[in-house]
């Protein structure tokens, strides 16, 4: 009886985990799609899509730059491995390279802040975002692998 107790609780404990993985690799998944959708929202500007709005630009950054602090955070150990849905997934290298991703990070929280309140028109948000941008592509090159 006992004996029972024990394998239950500890397979409820084991699913309990998995569970937790999961939510985590979706919580992931959700940040990385929030600087998509926030990188689009500056360059929908640039390209002439939408007109210049200076509260969309400060809410875009914000964002951007949440997201840039949590980077570390957003990849621990525990998901090592594990795929979200959907088109993209973290390489390992995430984490066997822990300190080159997290040098990125920290240029990419960099490049956002020193954004902050000085993009002003569309020259300023055009030299800025190239910046973020190259941030962008230089992490995902080395720590972003696309499913086949
Ligand atoms: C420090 C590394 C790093 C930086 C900087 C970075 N990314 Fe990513 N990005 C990743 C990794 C790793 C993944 C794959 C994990 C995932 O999709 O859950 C990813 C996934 C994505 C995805 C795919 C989400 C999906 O649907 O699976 C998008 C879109 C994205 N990033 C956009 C951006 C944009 C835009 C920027 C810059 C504003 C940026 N990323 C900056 C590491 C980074």
């Amino acid at each position: 009886m006992l004996r029972t107790v024990v394998v239950v609780g500890t397979l409820l404990l084991g699913v309990g985990a998995v569970a937790a993985q999961q939510d985590q690799v979706a919580k992931t998944q959700l940040a990385m799609k929030s600087n998509g959708k926030n990188a689009g929202a500056l360059s929908a500007m640039l390209k002439g899509e939408k007109p210049y709005d200076q509260a969309t630009v400060d809410a875009a950054l914000a964002a951007l730059e949440d997201v840039a602090v949590k980077f570390p955070t957003l990849f621990p150990e525990s998901i090592k491995g594990l795929k979200p849905e959907g088109d993209y997934y973290a390489s390992p290298k995430v984490w066997t390279d822990r300190a080159g991703f997290e040098a990125h990070a920290v240029s990419f929280a960099k490049a956002v802040t020193e954004a902050k309140g000085k993009i002003k028109d569309l020259d300023t948000l055009k030299a800025r975002l190239s910046t973020i941008g190259k941030e962008c592509g230089g992490c995902h090159e080395t720590y972003r692998v696309k499913n086949s």
